[in-house]
């Protein structure tokens, strides 16, 4: 069984749960860092979480999985997308965090649960849609992650993934930069390949700057 952590813990996964940042995160942040990574795309950001609620295709009754939700930023929009009778449900491995999705993002039809991305404490085919945004990146073990996604959501359900890319030519500097800081920049087949490995179909990539937006469709019968 992998351990929460996996096999290392990186600089910015520690940082993430220090009781300082989760206020600053979903405010300064979040904005400041995405609109330099998405190069500046504000018209893309300010859709950002229409374009998630679009990516799953929820609709009213669907449960979702929101795997690293940090203070909950985007739970609510999921939520609101699966009411009255949805329910959004964010994991994360920060405690800080999850307080201020308690505190911040706490709209009916949302909960919180503290656990790992790396073993999520659920069944089999158990989510009309799965997201995950803004984590993969600082996992050290992302393929864990995203094969424990991949394990969790039904068949016919969605996932959308936001992380990080960069073209091979640049990937060697901007991954060692990133390196540094404990992040990962993926290859442009990484994440969207590993999906149509597991047999995933409609699998689509949107590249903003630094950011892909991966969606795609769970293989097997509805
Ligand atoms: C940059 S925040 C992203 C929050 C939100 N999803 C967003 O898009 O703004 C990254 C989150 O990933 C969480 N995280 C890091 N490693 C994790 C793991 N192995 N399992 C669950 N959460 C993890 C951190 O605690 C942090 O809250």
């Amino acid at each position: 069984m992998a351990p929460v952590y996996g096999a290392e813990v990186s600089l910015a996964q520690r940082a993430m749960q220090h009781p300082l940042l989760a206020p600053v995160y979903q405010h300064v942040w979040r904005p400041a860092w995405w609109l330099g990574a998405n190069a500046f795309d504000l018209p893309h950001l300010l859709r950002e979480k229409a374009k998630a609620v679009e990516a799953l295709r929820l609709g009213p009754g669907d449960l979702v999985l929101d795997v690293a939700c940090g203070p909950g930023n985007f739970t609510t929009a999921y939520a609101a997308a699966v009411a009255p009778a949805g329910l959004a449900l964010g994991i994360d491995l920060s405690r800080p965090m999850l307080r201020q999705a308690a505190r911040d993002h706490d709209a009916p039809g949302t909960a919180y649960v503290e656990g790992s991305a790396l073993r999520l404490p659920f069944g089999d085919d158990a989510f009309d849609g799965v997201a995950c945004y803004g984590a993969l990146y600082l996992i050290p073990d992302p393929f864990v992650a995203l094969d424990e996604i991949v394990r969790v959501v039904r068949p016919g359900g969605r996932v959308a993934i936001m992380t990080t890319t960069a073209p091979d030519v640049v990937r060697g500097l901007a991954g060692q930069v990133a390196r540094l800081s404990g992040l990962r920049v993926f290859g442009p087949a990484e994440v969207t390949g590993r999906l149509e490995a597991a047999g995933f179909t409609e699998v689509s990539r949107e590249i903003h700057g630094f950011f892909q937006y991966v969606a795609a469709t769970a293989p097997g019968e509805v």
